[in-house]
């Protein structure tokens, strides 16, 4: 038997095709594009969807015929937030509204506004989220608002394509703030405070239940005997977890790609939207996460290499092995931050250089900078009741020993790096379609893959760090009255 993980992305549908033992067998992904069709719009056709994963689909059959045969299960993943409404036909009202479209902010501060929101979903309700994207639809466009039946998150109109269900599960549902997210249900409370009502919403599932099996024409076109199962899945976060196995509570991973992700399991629900924390279902039955985001982790080095005219990897060579003690200070908001200030506004600075400040100086600021800025979203999930006692390391900055050396010596955790490999959100959904359709024990399927090496807090340093760590700290609110762009 085979499982089969689709992760539709923002700019690509990946799907990876895996044996019952969790052994990889390929791998394949088609392209798709966003529109913007003003500033701040973020908008996908639901179709290119099914097109780029019957691409996918053909292309990994081809490749591995005798396994595709086999499949008996599939998980899905997505990204999260958007908003693909469909009338009583099914039919699909208007492009999607993505998770990174800012048009409903001012619909979001509104409904922020309601403290029944942040109470009963636990999170701040962000512009990206869905109930504003409704909100904003009701105001701009009334006549196609009437007509919505239903409203499903990107994911789960595949998943609509795949079994003719509508059906979501827990942890996608969570970043709608129109979940119950301690109770795992829809708010009636919040659908109707924004407008909406339950019927408009898909029935809910956990995601490792199987929520409906391949429709018989997707099975003819895929050259499947059947019966496939496909399970809830999750959103890409959680799904990204499920292949990184953390899904037990203290179980964190620290994710440095363009943006960069604290995200911890927990094995209950610990609200904590005041330091804008997200806080979710998780894909599996009882557990939750929390998550910050940082919306520049490499991106900040990817930039300073860019003036410099060099590669991030050249900058990082030349600071040598031994990391030093911090000197100059980065704050490393170049595109506002998420979590902990949930700060559009704020931009980066520098503080603190002088004559002896050189190259591989404001190296070492700038990886230090998105280091505090790390520990400030580890503190804010520990002001969340959620203790860390170490961390595993994600995404291209996890290549770099000395950045995650500086990183373990300022949360003073020691940092695991799994083996080479691909654990990522597709991994994750082809584990979880596997659990649905065997009804295999989660938790034994969703094992952390095995560590390659580990980085420990330098002993020497850490008071120096301590001390780097205050002095970041105490300029975010200087910053804040002083640098920003004006105040629209
Ligand atoms: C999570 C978030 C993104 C999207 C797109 O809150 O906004 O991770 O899921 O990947």
């Amino acid at each position: 038997m085979t499982y089969l993980g689709i992760d539709l992305g923002t700019s690509s549908v990946k799907l990876l095709l895996m044996a019952e033992d969790q052994r990889i067998i390929g791998s394949a992904s088609a392209e798709l594009s966003v529109s913007r069709p003003a500033s701040g719009f973020c908008e996908q056709d639901p179709a290119d969807w099914i097109t780029a994963t019957r691409q996918a689909a053909q292309e990994l059959r081809a490749a591995h015929g005798v396994a595709w045969a086999a499949l008996h299960g599939i998980g899905l993943s997505g990204h999260m937030h958007g908003a693909t409404v469909l009338d009583r036909a099914d039919a699909v009202l208007r492009p999607c509204i993505l998770w990174n479209d800012t048009r409903s902010h001012a619909q979001a501060a509104r409904l922020d506004s309601d403290p029944r929101f942040r109470a009963i979903s636990g999170n701040i309700v962000f512009p990206g989220f869905t109930a504003p994207k409704l909100v904003w639809m009701q105001e701009n466009e009334p006549d196609l608002f009437d007509k919505v039946a239903k409203v499903l998150l990107p994911k789960d109109y595949l998943r609509l394509w795949l079994t003719g269900e509508h059906l979501s599960e827990m942890s996608d549902a969570a970043g709608t703030s129109w979940l119950d997210t301690g109770a795992r249900d829809w708010s009636d409370v919040l659908l109707e405070a924004s407008g909406m009502r339950r019927d408009q919403m898909p029935d809910l599932v956990e995601g490792t239940a199987a929520a409906g099996r391949l429709r018989p024409e997707i099975l003819a076109e895929w050259g499947l005997s059947g019966p496939v199962t496909v399970a809830g899945g999750a959103g890409d976060n959680a799904a990204a977890a499920c292949g990184m196995g953390t899904v037990s509570g203290g179980a964190a991973f620290v994710s440095l790609g363009t943006s960069g992700v604290v995200f911890a399991a927990t094995d209950s629900y610990l609200p904590r939207p005041e330091s804008a924390v997200h806080t979710f279902c998780h894909a599996l039955p009882d557990t939750w996460h929390q998550m910050g985001v940082m919306l520049s982790a490499t991106d900040a080095l990817n930039w300073h290499a860019r003036i410099c005219g060099e590669s991030p990897a050249a900058l990082v060579a030349e600071l040598g092995r031994q990391v030093q003690a911090p000197d100059a200070i980065f704050l490393p908001y170049l595109a506002g931050e998420r979590t902990p200030h949930n700060d559009a506004r704020i931009r980066a600075a520098f503080v603190g250089l002088d004559h002896a400040t050189d190259r591989p100086a404001i190296t070492r600021a700038v990886l230090e900078g998105v280091a505090f800025a790390i520990r400030d979203n580890v503190e804010a999930l520990r002001a969340a009741g959620t203790t860390l006692s170490r961390v595993t390391a994600v995404g291209g900055g996890a290549r770099s020993d000395y950045w995650l050396s500086v990183i373990a010596t300022v949360l003073g955790l020691p940092v695991d790096v799994p083996q080479d490999g691909d654990f990522g959100a597709a991994f994750g959904a082809a584990r979880l379609g596997l659990i649905a359709a065997t009804g295999a024990e989660p938790r034994a399927v969703l094992v952390p893959p095995p560590t390659a090496r580990t980085l420990l807090p330098d002993a020497v340093l850490g008071d120096a760090f301590d001390a780097g760590y205050a002095r970041f700290s105490a300029l975010y609110p200087l910053l804040r009255d002083r640098n920003s762009p004006p105040r629209k």
